[in-house]
């Protein structure tokens, strides 16, 4: 059984898996805010059609002007790419033919981007509850060029410490170690002043990437940035493609940026379902991690042998996982959800019980 390498893609886990789902699918495999996209998009969206029909301002000015203001940071600290992927992309060709470290589990295109530009990987391992084995890191940054971090965790939604980052930081300097930090989820966050940014001033080595495709629920538009020294951001620069992002997206962007409501609605609703899932989960026997964003891994605990059969189980019910085949370190043996919308959540709590009753 072939399963897709990444999430949003219900109609090929259920070709793959055989299974007859009727009616409405839940997909909770793709971890995109429900809230979105901002309701005002669908009706900005058909006047934008006079910015596919010419090239993008090659120097993109609004949209940087609205980021610099956003994140308050020099525009020459800023790079706009066509989504976190790029990002990814861009900054691991900084590094070709050199050497990274990477901690799994954690997104697969770190991994995909170091080999495509050649680089050689090694990997460290989070312990047993999902904590950075610093002693370990620590160690090996003097032996590697680039470190990718991602913050919060995908798939584990947990959080390291700016603390933590600080401390890595601090070796990268002494050992010419660059420290990447991937803040995809980093809009999810409850609390305030929840990025890495801050240590930009302190730390040369530092990079920060960002995606606006999940926070505003655009990942079909793609949006995401690089914050880093004025010197990596000019190197990164002469890298990128011409109109990496297109025009459409590039004239939304000071909309999206300014829309505050948007970001407050947002946390309002992830805050009451963190809440509720965390406590429903915990009651029905499941083991869950405890997320800081918009997705968690699972576990039954009482059958942790079976998650291949709990995951067909769901889809036989339309609900649509992410599996974890291709997490190294998990190999499958957690499930990845999404938090959905307050319907949907509980349409998954009330399938996990009869799951869990159908097991009695
Ligand atoms: C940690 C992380 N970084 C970056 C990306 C890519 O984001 P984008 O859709 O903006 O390219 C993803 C997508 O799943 C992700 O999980």
């Amino acid at each position: 059984m072939v399963l897709p390498a990444h999430g949003g893609q219900p109609d090929r886990i259920i070709t793959s898996l055989g299974v007859e789902a009727k009616g409405h699918v839940y997909d909770f495999s793709a971890n995109i805010n429900p809230v979105g996209p901002p309701a005002w998009l669908s009706e900005e969206l058909p006047r934008l059609m006079n910015e596919a029909e010419h090239y993008p301002d090659p120097q993109y000015t609004a949209a940087y002007d609205a980021l610099s203001e956003r994140e308050m940071v020099a525009q020459k600290q800023l790079l706009l790419t066509n989504g976190g992927a790029e990002a990814i992309f861009l900054t691991a060709q900084l590094f070709q033919g050199k050497k990274a470290l990477i901690i799994d589990p954690t997104f697969s295109e770190y991994e995909r981007a170091c080999r495509a530009f050649g680089i050689d990987v090694t990997h460290l391992r989070l312990d047993q509850d999902f904590q950075f084995p610093f002693e370990e890191m620590a160690q090996a940054l003097s032996d590697v060029d680039v470190v990718f971090l991602c913050r919060p965790n995908n798939p584990t939604g947990t959080l390291l410490s700016i603390t933590d980052v600080e401390y890595l930081l601090k070796i990268g300097m002494a050992t010419g170690t660059a420290v990447v930090v991937d803040e995809a989820f980093v809009h999810f966050l409850l609390m305030e002043d929840s990025s890495v940014k801050r240590l930009l001033d302190f730390y040369s080595n530092l990079i920060i990437l960002r995606s606006l495709t999940k926070i505003y629920a655009i990942p079909g538009l793609r949006a995401g940035y690089v914050i880093a020294s004025e010197n990596l951001i000019a190197k990164l620069q002469e890298k990128q493609p011409p109109w990496s992002v297109n025009g459409i997206t590039a004239a939304l962007l000071p909309a999206l940026l300014s829309d505050k409501a948007y970001v407050i609605e947002t946390k309002r609703w992830l805050g009451g379902e963190q809440k509720k899932l965390a406590k429903e989960l915990s009651a029905l026997g499941f083991f869950h991690t405890l997320s800081c964003t918009n997705f968690y891994l699972l576990k039954d605990e009482e059958r942790p042998e079976d998650t291949d059969e709990l995951f067909r189980f769901l889809v036989a019910n339309n609900i649509i996982p992410r599996h974890t085949d291709n997490f190294t370190g998990l190999d499958g043996r957690f499930l990845r959800f999404a938090v959905r919308t307050m319907q949907e959540n509980d349409y998954l709590l009330h399938v996990l019980k009869k799951w869990r009753e159908k097991a009695c």
